[in-house]
């Protein structure tokens, strides 16, 4: 979908659908406010009769299409939105976009036009850039697979949204703003297609085909490790994960190293659960749901996305991106509960499960990122853990880490993204759960007690004393609810949250000692 800024009068714009934003009506003449009082009087009326009628009160939620009489309209309807009576915030702006364009979709409209509503508070650039967010995300349909009949579909006609201002002091502002909302939701949505996309069509090795072919399109330099690199590096973990599939297992990195950084400037890198299908292997899950487990790569997915948006958006600090994917399958050379896999870090792990195979992918590439890049900070993103999911549900991201700085700006982004991360604890007693007998660690093992911060416990034990957070979007990156902006399967999640946390972020440059050798 494509978004244009354009200043002028509502009233001159030829579109299939024109929105309009309407705070809510009350009192008993039902005074339309001025900007769309003279609407109405170029539609000849027809929104003051459905207001008269008592079809449309502006409330919050409810819409209306409606037809101009005459020809003082140029647009072939007029979309009413309702707003309320509460001033707009950011998300409600999301939600606005959003709301506009379903609507238009369901009219089958691809020209949209929406009159800016007035925000207090709120920057014309922020504006725009959440109303191109609410329409983009809003507007994704996950279609790869539905035909016609068993004919290839038509793919459907692209939209265009103009938002429409009737005077605008800086209009470079706004259209940079559309451009970032653009390009965030656009990567958001390019997460959104990996994390749908069926296990038979994302193996491993389609996730890394992906991640390079954007990586190439966005300036990114793009590194595959195979197999054999992965056991010629004693990547124990992802190997031994990997092992039980035809589908062989890849460490995928995305290196956004902007011209011009600073050898020992700060680096972040993004770490990416990629298990391209979770059968839970020889402990095999019960069958219920286990086809949703295609979306265990939803941690890959955001760091694929995000990389996009960052390189994009050339974002000035080097962020590196690494995905460790791999495919959990239940066959005769896959690795087995009591299997003893030694590390990359060298730590040898006992498996006590075979479906708690995510820390062990993440442990290796949290390893080699942190040995190879000596980052300032790093944070993954994995759906780690069904007790995430029991804790959390699709309403927020469990948000762990060592370092109370970084948890902070973490969850910041997160509220200013809207997507919300809560915090939950990572005591030492949870790192010392995970200690093994035989083993220097194990698995699993700790009960169902405190799930979620054994799992980070476990991985704790991987990041060294680099300050890192983990999030566990187990529950959040995939939704069965639908918003005014997203629609339910997987969200992406996490894309348009890292984003703004690098934004905001003022990392503390480790010392002289720690002179990074970079590669
Ligand atoms: N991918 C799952 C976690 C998950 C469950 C994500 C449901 C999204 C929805 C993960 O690999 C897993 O199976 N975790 C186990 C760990 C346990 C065996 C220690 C779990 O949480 O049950
Ligand atoms: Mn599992
Ligand atoms: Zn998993």
């Amino acid at each position: 979908m494509q978004i244009k800024v354009t200043v002028g009068s509502p009233r001159d714009i030829k579109v299939d659908v024109l929105a309009v934003a309407v705070t809510a009506l009350s009192g008993k003449r039902k005074k339309l406010p001025p900007a769309l009082a003279s609407l109405d009087t170029a539609a000849g009326g027809a929104v003051s009769q459905v207001v008269k009628n008592g079809d449309f009160a502006g409330k919050k939620g409810q819409s209306l299409v409606v037809y101009p009489n005459g020809a003082g309209l140029k647009a072939g309807r007029l979309l009413l939105v309702g707003i309320g009576d509460a001033a707009l915030e950011i998300d409600d702006l999301r939600g606005l976009g959003g709301r506009v364009t379903r609507a238009a979709r369901a009219k089958k409209a691809t020209k949209i036009a929406l009159v800016v509503p007035t925000t207090k508070g709120i920057a014309n650039d922020a504006t725009c850039q959440a109303l191109a967010e609410g329409a983009i995300l809003a507007d994704y349909k996950y279609d790869r697979f539905l035909t016609d009949n068993g004919k290839k579909k038509p793919a459907r006609p692209k939209a265009s949204l103009s938002l429409v201002y009737s005077r605008l002091a800086k209009p470079a502002a706004a259209r940079a703003g559309a451009r970032r909302g653009t390009i965030l939701a656009e990567s958001q949505n390019l997460a959104r297609d990996l994390s749908n996309a069926p296990g038979n069509a994302m193996t491993p090795v389609a996730l890394a085909r992906e991640a390079v072919k954007m990586g190439r399109a966005t300036g990114l330099r793009t590194r595959v490790m195979d197999a054999n690199e992965l056991k010629k590096r004693k990547m124990g973990g992802i190997i031994g994960v990997g092992q039980g599939s035809t589908n062989p297992p890849r460490l995928i990195i995305l290196d956004h190293k902007p011209r011009g950084t600073a050898a020992n400037g700060p680096t972040l890198c993004l770490v990416g659960k990629g298990i391209t299908f979770d059968s839970g292997g020889i402990s095999l899950k019960p069958g219920a749901s286990m086809h949703e487990m295609k979306h265990d790569m939803s941690g890959a997915a955001a760091v694929v996305g995000a990389m996009r948006a960052i390189g994009m958006l050339k974002v000035p600090v080097r962020v590196v991106g690494l995905i460790a994917a791999a495919e959990n399958l239940p066959s005769d050379t896959a690795y087995r509960p009591g299997d003893i896999l030694t590390m990359y870090s060298g730590h040898t792990v006992e498996i006590l499960n075979t479906d708690a195979e995510g820390r062990l992918v993440l442990a290796d590439a949290l390893a080699y990122a942190n040995q190879t890049y000596e980052p300032t900070a790093m944070i993954d993103l994995a759906t780690l853990t069904g007790a995430c999911m029991v804790a959390l549900g699709d309403w927020a991201t469990g948000l762990m880490g060592t370092n109370d700085e970084l948890i902070e700006g973490v969850k910041e982004a997160g509220e200013r993204v809207n997507e919300i991360a809560w915090p939950l604890p990572l005591f030492d007693d949870h790192k010392k759960l995970m200690k093994g007998s035989v083993s220097d660690l194990k698995n699993a093992g700790a009960g169902r007690s405190a799930g979620m911060s054994t799992a980070a416990g476990f991985l704790a034990a991987f990041v060294g004393d680099t300050p890192w957070v983990h999030l566990d979007i187990a529950g959040t990156g995939w939704t069965s609810r639908s918003t005014s902006y997203l629609g339910s399967g997987a969200t992406g999640v996490g894309v348009r949250m890292l984003v703004d946390f690098l934004e905001h972020w003022k990392p503390r440059v480790k010392k002289a000692s720690k002179t990074a050798r970079k590669k």
